[in-house]
């Protein structure tokens, strides 16, 4: 039974909200709890951005406890090689197919409906989207999402190193799903793989980065060739030759420690061709 007390609690958690993926394999999916009797279907811990912390805080999101709350045993978010995996980006789980039997959910991340060309861009000194959660003037502002895998099944051997962002989705965040594509992966070990969820939002709001940890694990894996060590992006959208080719690291903006990339605003960098990614599958991060 769907109560309007229900929707309104969902609404009012959502106002101070940004965006997280939801999807099996996510960690603090229940809140930040590892009690899996608790289940919490009107939680947004996981959609909190990362500002101003230290590296052991915004890594995985430790700041708020979720590096310690994993999916339970043997769920995973499934990656199938050369294939196509969908999550849903929303700002509480409340809006999402993981809560109330999805009765809340609209074709967009917070649960109400908005016209196809949703903009509020007209020049200049322009509002951003009442929608502060997007980060957005419109879906062609919106900065890019993407996704980085470890070939790591225990998350504290994850480092930036073996983190290597492999797909991004360009124009994102923006409706609920969200399709991102799947270079060709070779198999996760037994206890599969370490996976991050990743945004750094283009300005329209104070400037921040996301950074979610999953379990995740390849299917239909063909290929051996292992993922290459990943090396810091250089922001390089006023100098094409500046851009990093190959396996490139998560993007680190806006903490109190271990930045990997120098921008000052008004410049941002992004998961797009500003910091030498393609959109969709990134195909050229094997090591040959
Ligand atoms: C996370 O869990 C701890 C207990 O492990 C609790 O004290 C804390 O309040 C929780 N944090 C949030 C933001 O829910
Ligand atoms: C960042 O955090 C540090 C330490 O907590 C604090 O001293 C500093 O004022 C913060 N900087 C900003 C820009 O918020
Ligand atoms: C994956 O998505 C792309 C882009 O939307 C599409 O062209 C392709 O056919 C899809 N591939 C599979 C295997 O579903
Ligand atoms: C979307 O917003 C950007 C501002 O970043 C603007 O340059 C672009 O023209 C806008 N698109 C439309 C269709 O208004």
């Amino acid at each position: 039974m769907l109560h309007t007390a229900l929707l309104a609690a969902a609404l009012a958690s959502f106002a101070s909200a940004h965006t997280a993926a939801w999807a099996n394999g996510m960690y603090c999916r229940n809140g930040n709890s590892t009690d899996p009797s608790h289940s919490e279907p009107n939680t947004n811990l996981a959609v909190s951005p990362l500002y101003n912390l230290t590296k052991e805080d915004w890594w995985f999101q430790h700041d708020r406890g979720c590096d310690l709350a994993p999916p339970p045993t043997g769920e995973f978010l499934q990656l199938p090689a050369n294939g196509n995996f969908t999550v849903e980006l929303a700002h509480n789980r409340a809006f999402t197919t993981l809560s109330y039997d999805g009765k809340l959910t609209t074709a967009w991340p917070d649960g109400v409906q908005h016209p196809e060309d949703w903009n509020s861009w007209h020049g200049e000194g322009s509002e951003c989207l009442e929608d502060g959660a997007l980060h957005a003037f419109n879906q062609s502002h919106a900065a890019g999402t993407a996704w980085a895998i470890s070939y790591q099944s225990d998350i504290k051997k994850v480092n930036m190193e073996n983190l290597v962002v492999f797909s991004v989705l360009q124009h994102t965040p923006w409706k609920r799903l969200a399709t991102y594509q799947v270079p060709n992966l070779p198999k996760c070990p037994e206890g599969g793989c370490t996976c991050a969820w990743l945004w750094v939002p283009d300005k329209c709001g104070q400037s921040n980065m996301y950074m979610q940890p999953y379990k995740c694990t390849v299917t239909s894996a063909t290929s051996s060739v292992p993922v290459a060590k990943a090396q810091p992006p250089v922001y390089c959208a006023d100098d094409k030759s500046k851009c990093v080719k190959g396996a490139k690291q998560m993007i680190v903006y806006s903490q109190l420690t271990d930045n990997n990339i120098d921008v000052t605003r008004p410049a941002t960098p992004g998961y797009n061709e500003k910091c030498g990614w393609i959109a969709g599958p990134q195909r050229d991060i094997f090591a040959l």
